[in-house]
């Protein structure tokens, strides 16, 4: 493996707690086992389940590595036994069950994608973990078909403006929520056709409004608590809710006559560890259905800030704060 050096930076937390626990250590640089590259990371976007992992709350799966990142982007530098899809040189970026905070990650080859033209490596970085989330649970579970009515929870969120994005592309009507005034002016421009600012307005009442009383289609949720209740009220008749996280609580007392009238369905899933078979299903309808808008422009990542390697303390605690509209990635 030529110029591949045995060690390299990476980034783990060494207990848990608030962004001063990221400790950049050395590690062995992965080999690529069968069917799997090497990647050399370029850039790794930074998401919220991170955040979560290094406070303890998201432990990895079995098999996965302690080093922190769920997706990269970067050059292929070797591959593996029956790994033939991508050759040494090519840029990709791909999804990584963790590892993707260190110079080198290796994943499984279905589970990494070609770059489309025009992306830089940053953007490149932003994009396989809210795209396969958003993909697998607005498009797949969710089943959202052009001329419904899209309601997304945290609109500005990296989820929230992917989801955003695709919906408007594949020809929903997209109702957004989110924290404030200049939140609900990004999910706008986006391409959001409501914002509700959640601290100044009921959003049930807000979506009833904005839908002529009927209500939204599909809600995608990551807030969960007493929102649970309140996507009931603010779901239209056999309308589905695709719960994908619980940043208010995962325990509510609800009432589900509201389920049982209306017709709901109430489903959710997680990503992270599922096979990289299942995820590689994902990557190809990715591939299939979106790759091409990303081609032409019609959808890309929104970024917020780009943080050096040895700064993930401060990238970090730019998610903490939670003022960060799109995504936070590291660049190496
Ligand atoms: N199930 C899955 O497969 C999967 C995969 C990836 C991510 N996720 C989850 O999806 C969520 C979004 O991830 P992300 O990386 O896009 O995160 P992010 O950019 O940090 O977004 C979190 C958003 O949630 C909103 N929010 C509402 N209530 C909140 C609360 N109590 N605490 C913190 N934020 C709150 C914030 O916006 P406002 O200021 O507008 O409130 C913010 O936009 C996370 O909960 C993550 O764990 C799930």
């Amino acid at each position: 493996m030529g110029q591949i050096p045995d060690m390299m930076r990476a980034i783990i937390a060494e207990g848990s707690g608030g962004p001063e626990v990221l400790k950049v250590v050395q590690r062995p640089v992965p080999r690529p086992g069968d069917g799997e590259i090497l990647v050399r990371v370029k850039a790794a976007g930074v998401n919220r389940p991170d955040v979560i992992q290094r406070q303890g709350g998201y432990p990895p799966p079995p098999g996965a590595p302690d080093i922190l990142g769920l997706e990269i982007a970067g050059e292929v530098v070797a591959a593996g036994p029956s790994a033939g899809r991508f050759s040494v040189g090519q840029p990709v970026m791909a999804l990584v069950p963790g590892g993707g905070y260190a110079d080198y990650a290796v994943v499984h080859e279905s589970n990494a994608l070609p770059v489309p033209p025009g992306l830089s490596n940053e953007e490149a970085g932003a994009i396989p973990e809210t795209y396969f989330t958003v993909w697998t649970n607005v498009f797949d579970r969710g089943h959202l078909q052009a001329g419904e009515t899209f309601l997304v929870h945290g609109g500005t969120s990296g989820i929230g403006t992917t989801a955003i994005q695709l919906a408007k592309a594949f020809g929903a009507t997209v109702i957004a929520t989110a924290g404030s005034q200049e939140k609900c002016d990004a999910c706008l421009r986006l391409g959001a056709d409501v914002a509700i600012n959640y601290r100044t307005q009921d959003f049930v009442a807000a979506v009833k409004e904005a839908t002529g009383g009927r209500g939204a289609d599909l809600i995608l949720d990551m807030v969960g608590g007493d929102y649970i209740p309140r996507n009931y009220e603010a779901a239209a008749q056999d309308g589905r809710i695709v719960q994908i996280a619980f940043l208010q609580s995962p325990k509510v007392e609800v009432d589900f006559r509201r389920l049982m009238v209306k017709r709901l369905t109430h489903t959710g899933s997680t990503l992270r560890p599922r096979s990289p078979a299942e995820k590689a299903v994902i990557a190809r309808a990715l591939e299939d259905k979106v790759w091409p808008l990303l081609a032409q422009g019609r959808c890309r990542p929104v970024m917020d800030s780009t943080f050096a390697f040895e700064d993930v303390a401060k990238a970090h605690a730019r998610m903490d704060g939670g003022e960060h509209i799109g995504k936070i990635v590291l660049s190496l």
